[in-house]
């Protein structure tokens, strides 16, 4: 230590062997905005993180989700409530997508912060975990101009449809909400005005079905 690095945590391996078919995962997502306090284990964050941007293609670098030029405008926040995932204190924190791993970007327990700055969506403070999709437009105009903004928003319905399946693979449940104040949302994250949010998902365990 003694780094000055925040301290990494590593997720578990995901798998990629599920108890239900994609068939029956597409049928069966639904968006769903009422979920119990149980936290979600380490596994199953694992497993929604890597279907929302993990490495599928170790040689080239390619993830889970395409992109425009392979340019990944995208990065992803997960907000941990209090017990909102097994062995994880509450706080704001970074996925590390080459480690597949967490790291610590602040502490706390923000969800109602968040859910302020998202029109009260009550979801966002009653659900374990959040994970917010941000992004920085930057790597994918660069390449492609204005049209980047395009791609960028393409790509972010792509990591959206992803987390849907997988959490309903795992029996879990997710609504994706793109009603937010965004300048608020980056204020409760701690963010620079680079990362524009533009989702917000709650994940947790559903209510009712
Ligand atoms: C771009 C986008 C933005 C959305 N924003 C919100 C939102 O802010 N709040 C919300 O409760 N649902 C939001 N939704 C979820 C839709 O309401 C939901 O997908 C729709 O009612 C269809 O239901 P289903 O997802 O269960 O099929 C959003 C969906 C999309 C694609």
């Amino acid at each position: 230590m003694g780094t000055g690095q925040p301290p990494r945590i590593h997720l578990p391996s995901p798998s990629q062997k599920g108890s239900i078919s994609l068939e029956e995962a597409i049928a069966q997502r639904r968006s769903v905005r009422d979920f119990t306090p149980e936290p979600i284990s380490q596994s199953q964050l694992s497993q929604i993180l890597w279907a929302t941007q993990g490495i599928t293609d170790t040689s080239l670098r390619l993830r889970a989700v395409p992109s425009a030029g392979a340019t990944y405008p995208l990065e992803i926040f997960v907000v941990c409530g209090r017990n909102g995932i097994e062995q994880i204190s509450e706080g704001i924190y970074h996925y590390n997508i080459s480690h597949h791993s967490l790291t610590l970007h602040h502490e706390g327990d923000v969800r109602l912060d968040l859910a302020r700055a998202a029109l009260g969506e009550e979801m966002i403070c009653q659900a374990p975990v959040d994970i917010i999709i941000c992004a920085l437009y930057e790597r994918t105009t660069l390449h492609y101009g204005s049209r980047g903004e395009r791609y960028v928003h393409i790509e972010v319905g792509h990591a959206g449809q992803n987390i849907y399946l997988q959490a309903t693979a795992l029996g879990l449940a997710t609504v994706a909400i793109g009603a937010l104040y965004d300048e608020q949302v980056r204020e409760v994250l701690r963010l620079d005005k680079q990362y524009k949010p533009l989702y917000i998902m709650p994940v947790g365990k559903p209510a009712r079905r």
